[in-house]
């Protein structure tokens, strides 16, 4: 990694396919960051099994998410894309930092809460340390800056607590990261119910569209997204979240602002505009697709990559790891 570049840190857990969401939200704008940046992105396997996970489909998301994220555009060559359970260091250093973090602090998670509210009969122990360990990860390599959504800010705020916390008790050891606010991210919702953020994990099928939805697929997701009664195509959040909704996502790939949207569908119906929102998303996620589709053929080249960039990182976060085990006062390993 060049020293000048800051280094930016995110994650995605490996929990079914991303989203269209997720696409437009956050990894259609990591792209734009890999010159200017020394990037990380984990796929983060150890925080998928909070939740219980099926082994072979875990192994399959996992290595679907790595695909994905090259499929999108990332550069593996530029780019550190690896699975979180391949370098130990982030168990070990969560470790340490569980040891540095209270529970007050891990009980007023708000995704803890929701999380043990949804999984009432699995409220374990690593669901409640799940912020420890997302802090691992950022603060393993002296990560500058972390795009996170707004739901996952709560978990930064607490990542920046604890490195400020450990940094106070034993000298300067840890960057204290920053949250990155994407220029143009978007926030894109469910188009069932478009009050609330498009998830992976939702159970309706038809509130999510996956990146690797086929075009038939596409069209029946968008037409059937719920609008309102009133005809127009206007922007309009809180009376028109439906609509608004559709228009964010045209606009984020097609560049045009709402009002020339609104202007393109002037006297038009919302079944035309459905459609046209359809053939978009269908044009932007083609090439995704096809590289996708090359890559699950091209087993050796992935393993390659999987291997080279998990030596990468495990080089890096074993730095770090090793000057906390010393300022802990773990005794050194002979060697
Ligand atoms: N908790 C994040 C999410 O669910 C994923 C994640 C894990 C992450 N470790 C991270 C994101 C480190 C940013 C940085 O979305």
């Amino acid at each position: 990694m060049s020293e000048q570049k800051k280094v930016i840190f995110s994650g995605m857990q490996p929990s079914g396919v991303i989203t269209l969401g997720n696409y437009l939200g956050a990894l259609k704008n990591w792209t734009n960051l890999q010159e200017e940046y020394n990037c990380l992105y984990c796929i983060v396997d150890m925080h998928a099994i909070t939740v219980r996970q099926d082994p072979a489909t875990l192994r399959k998301n996992a290595r679907d998410l790595l695909m994905l994220y090259i499929a999108a555009g990332l550069d593996p060559e530029k780019n550190i894309i690896y699975m979180q359970s391949h370098v130990s260091a982030h168990a070990e250093l969560a470790w340490i930092l569980n040891c540095f973090t209270y529970m007050g602090e891990l009980s007023r998670m708000t995704q803890f809460k929701d999380k043990s509210n949804k999984h009432s009969d699995n409220i374990n122990v690593g669901l409640f340390a799940y912020p420890s360990l997302m802090a691992a990860d950022i603060l393993l390599y002296q990560t500058d800056l972390v795009p996170v959504g707004v739901d996952q800010k709560q978990h930064l705020e607490l990542t920046r607590d604890i490195a400020i916390r450990f940094n106070n008790a034993y000298g300067e050891t840890f960057r204290v990261p920053e949250p990155y606010i994407s220029k143009v991210g978007a926030k894109i919702m469910s188009l069932q119910e478009p009050t609330k953020k498009m998830s992976k994990s939702d159970e309706d099928i038809n509130a999510t569209l996956s990146i690797l939805d086929d075009p038939d697929t596409i069209v029946r997701k968008f037409k059937r997204a719920v609008t309102d009664s009133d005809a127009a195509v206007r922007y309009d959040e809180l009376q028109k979240p439906g609509i608004s909704n559709l228009m964010t996502i045209y606009s984020v790939i097609t560049g045009m602002g709402m009002d020339q949207i609104e202007a393109e569908f002037e006297g038009k119906g919302y079944g035309d505009f459905k459609l046209k929102v359809a053939e978009a998303v269908t044009e932007e996620l083609r090439p995704l697709q096809e590289k996708f589709k090359a890559l699950s053929k091209d087993k050796a080249y992935i393993d390659t990559i999987i291997k080279k960039n998990a030596e990468t990182a495990n080089y890096l976060a074993t730095k770090t790891l090793r000057k906390v085990q010393k300022k802990v006062g773990f005794p050194p390993v002979m060697r």
